[in-house]
């Protein structure tokens, strides 16, 4: 390990991970720090949906936009990072159908299908697309882009990808605590203190104590997802089935994800038979079928958490220097391409759109109270 790099990163999620990535291609030299392993936190847990239109929930104006650039960016990059890195992330085609089974579901769809990406199906075309699928079912909206990639794989793709083009990626290396050092900063960490000019946190729901640390008051707080994994020989579904926030996922690795639970700060990594039982529950009545699948393994992350839904990414409003990106809720996939060049751009005093600097600053709760 050097003494001194331009940027430190602290946290190796896939936030971290698309940040170090985007810097390293921009000839920064870049060091990330991770407590643990890469990826094996929040983003191990993830279903891995680019659901840029399903989980817009309406905000078409400031999410979506955002959410779109990122989604659209992971065209090229599921290329660009196998080249670099020899890791496939798993990019799958098929998309999401969002069900309807009552009125109010499909009223609830209506801000969505304005989209053009977005096209309602009758219950007839639903059957044809997943013949499994409930015969309740009235119709749904099918959104063809929002296609799903694998999470620890994507997190691995950024790391490699930016280890080849020249960042330090260290990881069982925790860092304790920031301090200034005239005009840089000091990060100190289990492999011991190095310099640095600028410095991420993007540790996820875990920044609480660096926050703390550098004076700011935010908190971020966990809303825990517990996951089935469900191994098959034979493809179950073509398409993700997403209904009121839960999902069937298929993925590019023979698994499916039935997820996911909502458990407002739990920070705890156990999976309860409730929970399971009511993942179970919910998969059922999306493909009767579903009962006679053969469970894998069980998952469970801690979403982070903003007061407003919304992520902190920005810089520090008291230290030019610092940044922050945290906070990405249920879409840290989805975002992570989008918040690292957005980082990037900040670190290179390169144009940032002026709205998303002012939706995802760290202090915007007093903005918006005054
Ligand atoms: N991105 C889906 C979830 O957080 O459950």
């Amino acid at each position: 390990m050097k003494n001194k790099y331009e940027v430190v990163v602290i946290g190796g999620g896939i936030i971290g991970c698309s940040i170090a990535y985007y810097l390293a291609k921009s000839q920064i030299e870049v060091a990330l720090f991770e407590g643990g392993q890469i990826g094996m936190k929040t983003t191990k847990a993830a279903a891995g949906m680019l659901g840029a239109h399903s989980e817009s929930d309406g905000d078409f104006s400031l999410f979506f936009p955002f959410a779109r650039s990122s989604q659209l960016e992971y065209n090229r990059l599921k290329d660009e990072l196998y080249e670099l890195s020899g890791v496939d992330i798993g990019y799958r085609t098929g998309g999401i159908l969002k069900l309807a089974y009552t009125e109010e579901d499909k009223l609830n769809l209506d801000l969505l299908l304005k989209q053009p990406t977005v096209k309602w199906v009758n219950h007839e075309k639903v059957k044809l697309m997943e013949p499994g699928i409930s015969n309740d079912v009235l119709g749904g909206a099918y959104i063809a882009d929002d296609v799903n990639v694998i999470p620890t794989k994507t997190c691995e793709a950024f790391a490699k990808s930016a280890q080849v083009l020249g960042a330090s990626i260290f990881e069982n290396s925790n860092v304790y605590g920031i301090e200034k050092n005239g005009s840089n900063y000091i990060v100190k960490s289990a492999k011991g203190n190095v310099e640095a000019k600028y410095i991420v946190v993007a540790t996820g729901v875990y920044s609480n104590n660096l926050l703390q640390n550098l004076g700011i008051t935010e908190k971020l707080s966990p809303v825990k997802g517990e996951s089935i994994i469900v191994h098959h020989e034979k493809p179950l579904l073509q398409h993700t089935l997403f209904h009121d926030k839960s999902y069937i996922v298929p993925r590019n690795n023979r698994k499916l994800v039935i997820g996911a639970t909502m458990i407002q700060d739990d920070w705890s990594d156990s999976i309860s038979l409730q929970s399971v039982e009511s993942l179970i529950k919910k998969a059922k009545v999306l493909l009767p079928s579903s009962a006679n699948w053969k469970i894998d393994s069980f998952t469970t992350g801690l979403r982070p958490t903003t007061f407003d839904g919304h992520p902190f990414i920005g810089r520090l409003p008291e230290e030019e220097r610092i940044f922050i990106a945290c906070g990405h809720f249920r879409n840290g996939i989805l975002l992570a391409p989008a918040t690292g060049k957005m980082i990037r751009d900040l670190i290179l005093n390169k144009e940032v759109k002026q709205e998303w600097i002012d939706a995802f600053r760290i202090d915007r709760r007093q903005t918006v109270m005054v």
